[in-house]
């Protein structure tokens, strides 16, 4: 392999000319008390780091980006932090989705605009791992992945809970009289209890599973929980590949292959993993200019079992007890016959070898092939005439018995008249109608809320019902559960068929054929769409003027169209 010579860094653009912009540059290096000797002819390694005051899943990345810098510094690298947008799942409103391709534009442009050679990237709640990512895809300069980290299983009275989905559940069983609000308070201060992102098999904890099997990450580097010392040894590690990664010049675009991309998807699909994992990895692919889309998703998904059993698929299990049972590398090894194990990664070696002598210590939590959670894939991709561009279903965590289902549509524009319904004693529905939702896609949302698992009307949870069809153009929280049909697209704010659903028109869903259709006849819908008035746009400035006029569909990725990988000519260089 050649190596890249000191002259070759692109920093050397800006420290190395004897003219006075590099002066400008080598002065205010040392304004900051770099020596020369500190920088010159050493790869500058950015470090992304997304931490802030109001990211609970990052407040270790404080002073974990100490141990990253310390890597670097120790392979001869010259380490700088670049604070990027934080964009955290639990606070961020409305919908952390509005801003994931604002980071992945920071990203690039960070990257673009600084005398960096190689990058660290810090992330891990929800879209900070695609954010991060895609932004790094478009610059492609070396580039690692430093995954947060699930933090500890919650706890309270003894018993385990689980981020989100144990919310959700207290909040029914609160809801149908089950529980106390003290027993309430008690899950609320013991559900999170340390750094790290959500322990459930969510959007998090499937982003950078995925984000290992593309091979951004270090060997088992996503499966390690944040508090553990581990943790703290991947980040010091990840620091010294990253000075290696740039002598070798490993970008993204020699390990981001379409097998790569397949494989994340077998990945997934084996961890039982989140919705959202679909809209990130589609929107991955193509930035790397590889065409993946939702066909590929049930391709997989008819052939890879789900083996994680890591709620809110699996039944009992939580990341922590993922890691001590072996961890990715351990599940990767179960299904290699699914996987491309000659796709390089980051470490410069193959998938085959980062997981060769790989053990699984608790064949219940990391099941066997032939001994799965669920024997087809988790994630059920759904066509027909409510959704000609599709949409999706997890199969794996739903009652079963919505598989197959017909039943009358009552429809909400809003989620506040839908909520106000939901909430109603006295509300004459049954566990037989489907609840749907519209106006909550990209543009609806706008940004595509996680509102997909639409509250149980309380009239059916004080039945004993805890299961109903569901359908929206919002994506749910990877946490979440329920026969819930999401991401239908075309959305209905765009004049998708979702518009023209009207209540009590028979919507049948039949999951083993991979059907959702509305009895409606061609003609009758074709009238309705005569009648049928845009909505007002959202914004009228700012970033959301932007989003809604550049946002791609959710088959699409979510990703806007003038970021995808064909848009135009490439962006040069800076000139300095
Ligand atoms: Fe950050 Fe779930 S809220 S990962
Ligand atoms: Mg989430």
């Amino acid at each position: 392999m050649t190596r890249k010579s000191p002259a070759e860094l692109r920093s050397a653009r800006w420290f190395g000319p004897a003219d006075l912009r590099s002066f400008g540059h080598r002065s205010r290096a040392m304004q900051m008390g770099y020596a020369p000797e500190e920088w010159q002819g050493r790869p500058v390694i950015a470090i992304l780091n997304t931490w802030s005051d109001l990211q609970p899943c990052h407040s270790h990345f404080k002073t974990r980006v100490e141990d990253v810098k310390r890597g670097i510094l120790m392979a001869g690298g010259f380490p700088v932090e670049l604070p990027a947008l934080s964009v955290s799942e639990s606070f961020v409103k409305p919908t952390t989705m509005l801003y994931r391709n604002m980071l992945a534009m920071e990203t690039e442009e960070l990257l673009r605009s600084h005398p960096v050679d190689g990058a660290v990237l810090m992330g891990g709640c929800d879209k900070t791992t695609p954010g991060l990512l895609l932004g790094a895809t478009s610059m492609d300069i070396p580039a690692i992945y430093v995954p947060a980290g699930p933090m500890l299983r919650g706890n309270f009275g003894g018993k385990t809970l689980g981020s989100g989905s144990d919310a959700w559940k207290y909040w029914d069983e609160l809801r149908a009289g089950t529980i106390t609000q003290e027993d309430w308070l008690g899950v609320e201060a013991g559900i999170a209890r340390s750094p790290g992102t959500c322990m459930t098999m969510g959007t998090a904890s499937t982003m950078t599973a995925i984000a290992e099997a593309v091979g951004w990450v270090l060997p088992g580097g996503s499966s390690i929980p944040a508090p553990d010392a581990g943790h703290i040894r991947m980040c010091s590690e990840s620091g010294r590949r990253a000075v290696e990664m740039v002598w070798e010049d490993l970008r993204p675009s020699r390990f981001q292959t379409r097998a790569a991309f397949l494989n994340a998807i077998v990945v997934a699909m084996a961890m039982g993993c989140s919705t959202n994992a679909i809209i990130h990895l589609i929107a991955m692919a193509r930035r790397a200019g590889q065409e993946i889309g939702l066909d590929d998703f049930e391709a997989a998904s008819r052939r890879v079992p789900v083996i994680g059993n890591v709620r809110p698929s699996g039944t009992a299990y939580l990341m922590e007890d993922f890691f001590y049972a072996g961890g990715i590398r351990a599940l990767m090894d179960r299904i290699k016959e699914h996987l491309d194990l000659s796709c390089v990664t980051v470490n410069g070696r193959t998938l085959g070898e980062n997981i060769a002598g790989a053990r699984c210590f608790n064949d219940d939590v990391i099941r066997t092939v032939d001994n799965p959670i669920y024997g087809e894939g988790s994630l059920a991709v759904l066509k027909g005439n409510l959704a000609p561009d599709g949409c999706v279903i997890k199969p794996a965590a739903m009652d079963q018995r919505f598989l197959k289902h017909r039943g009358p549509a009552v429809v909400f524009d809003d989620y506040p008249s839908m909520k106000k319904a939901v909430e109603d004693e006295s509300w004459d529905i049954t566990p037989d109608h489907v609840m749907v939702l519209r106006n909550a896609g990209p543009l609806g949302g706008p940004g595509m809320p996680e509102w997909g698992m639409l509250p149980m009307p309380r009239a059916l949870l004080k039945q004993g019902h805890r299961d109903m069809l569901r359908i929206s153009d919002a994506r749910m929280s990877g946490t979440s559960y329920g026969a819930c049909v999401l991401h239908v697209a075309p959305e209905s704010f765009v004049g998708g068929p979702l518009a023209l659903l009207r209540d009590g028109d028979i919507v049948s869903l039949d999951v083993g054929a991979r059907r959702i259709d509305i009895e409606v006849s061609a003609e009758e819908l074709a009238a309705r769409r005569a009648a049928w008035t845009p909505p007002e746009r959202r914004y009228e400035r700012g970033y959301g003027y932007m989003f809604s006029r550049h946002i791609q569909q959710a088959n699409l990725g979510c990703d806007f169209d003038f970021l995808r990988s064909d848009f135009g000519a490439p962006v040069a260089e800076p000139a300095i």
